[in-house]
């Protein structure tokens, strides 16, 4: 059990956030990423579909052998937690409660806000689990999408960044949020625009870094870290455009990643059961 890979998905390239700041926190362990490119933006998809393509990865993750899964992306997270962790018998952990735990131990005046994809504000996980913590706070949620394409052309730090940035943020900045959570995979890349924007004040939460920490403290106690000593493996696969996934992801990481494997959309959806049409 112990020096097999540790599993992580997203909707396509955003994930490798959280794929880099694992990398970083826990060297020993070797990953395995499905980035589903060929399906992807997750972020406008309704909560039916969302669920079927997360279990459909998650049930090729662990059929890759895998100890445990990280759903990186804040939509999957968001809407299909519960069903991917019911379809799998390995442990699944995802980005919104170590995100929203960080937020509460961070804000001082007890307001804060939380920016994602439409999916992700429409779903109301980040209120819920911050509210689970601490009932008293109070909540400003702002859907932030066209940040996941400036992103991905490398568009961070750009005058037409901190235009889109002023217009999503200006009225959490009137609100007086004291903390922010970046709740999607893509927003670590833009954070100095957004830092720029929200004011040295303003704390700013990536869930990528919570939930790398999060991940390592949960594989000891499961007793389940690797204890190889030799350099870890990682193996990345795709739904479609391998070539592309490698080359944004050279520019979110600056660092190349490969081998990028091409996954059949077909075989895919033999790896779970359709989700149920009254999900
Ligand atoms: N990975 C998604 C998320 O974190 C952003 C991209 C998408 O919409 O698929 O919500």
């Amino acid at each position: 059990m112990k020096n097999r890979p540790i599993g992580i998905f997203d909707s396509g390239v955003g994930g490798l956030t959280v794929f880099d700041a694992l990398a970083r926190t826990s060297p020993a362990e070797s990953l395995v990423y499905f980035g589903d490119t060929g399906r992807y933006p997750y972020g406008v998809r309704s909560k039916r579909v969302i669920v079927e393509y997360s279990r459909q990865i998650a049930g090729f993750l662990e059929r890759q052998g895998c100890k445990f899964l990280v759903v990186a992306c804040n939509s999957a997270s968001s809407l299909a937690l519960e069903e991917v962790r019911a379809s799998v018998s390995v442990e699944v952990i995802g980005v919104i409660e170590p995100g929203a735990a960080a937020a509460v131990r961070a804000t001082r005046n007890g307001h804060i806000g939380v920016i994602g994809t439409e999916a992700t504000i429409r779903s109301g996980s980040y209120t819920r689990a911050i509210h689970a913590i601490r009932p008293d706070i109070k909540i400003s949620a702002v859907a932030c999408p066209l940040f996941v394409a400036l992103a991905e052309e490398g568009f961070a730090g750009k005058p037409a960044t901190r235009l889109v940035a002023e217009e999503y943020l200006s009225g959490l900045v009137d609100a007086g949020v004291d903390t922010l959570v970046l709740g999607c995979t893509h927003y670590p890349l833009l954070k100095s625009d957004i830092a720029a924007v929200m004011g040295p004040r303003v704390g700013l939460i990536d869930s990528a870094t919570e939930v790398a920490r999060v991940v390592g403290n949960r594989l000891v106690s499961l007793n389940h870290h690797s204890e190889r000593n030799e350099t870890a493996d990682h193996q990345f696969y795709v739904s479609d455009t391998p070539e592309r996934f490698a080359s944004v992801g050279k520019r979110f990481l600056g660092y190349q990643v490969a081998p990028v494997h091409l996954v059949d959309m077909e075989a895919l959806q033999h790896f779970a059961e359709p989700a149920s049409s009254d999900i």
